[in-house]
């Protein structure tokens, strides 16, 4: 069962850590057919994660911030070029110039981004969102996942392994 100290900054970190293991492997792997699949399944744990925050998270801490808060255009910028390079990648076969070095650039950049979510954005979460209210928002998630069979049970308290 669920524990009622696990909220959804706890969901999203837990999400952090998966994909950083991911993408590692994905950097590692020499294989095309395995890094093939490995990427598939980054791109789908990490769509889960954007849903989880830009539709869920931080809709939550923009209702409980004033209205200027550039910091949140700033970090929604990061995920159109995190997207960007998702797509380009995804037109291609992991065997062709250019992709390895894309999977490296992709690590890097998703490293940076979550780290300067965990410094900012998740404390002010936890700060400006009522503790009933982040552990609601973990339960919506993880109800709105339940029905994808493609996300990882890595948003589970009890999972987080494949
Ligand atoms: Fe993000
Ligand atoms: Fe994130």
């Amino acid at each position: 069962m669920l524990t009622s100290s696990f909220d959804v900054v706890d969901l999203l970190t837990r999400d952090h850590r998966l994909l950083e293991r991911l993408l590692e492997e994905l950097d590692q792997e020499r294989q095309p057919i395995q890094a093939s699949l490995l990427f598939v399944r980054i791109v789908r744990e990490l769509a889960a994660h954007e849903t989880a925050e830009q539709g869920i998270a931080f809709p939550a801490l923009g209702a409980a911030l004033p209205a200027n808060n550039s910091g949140e255009r700033e970090r929604l910028a990061e995920h159109r070029e995190i997207n960007q390079l998702l797509a380009e990648m995804q037109r291609m076969m992991p065997e062709e110039p250019g992709f390895e070095a894309r999977a490296t650039t992709l690590r890097l950049e998703l490293q940076d981004h979550f780290h300067s979510e965990e410094m900012s954005v998740f404390p002010r979460l936890r700060a400006c969102v009522d503790r009933r209210q982040l552990v609601d928002l973990a339960e919506k998630v993880m109800t709105a996942r339940a029905g994808d069979p493609a996300v990882s049970t890595a948003s589970s308290p009890r999972g987080g392994h494949s």
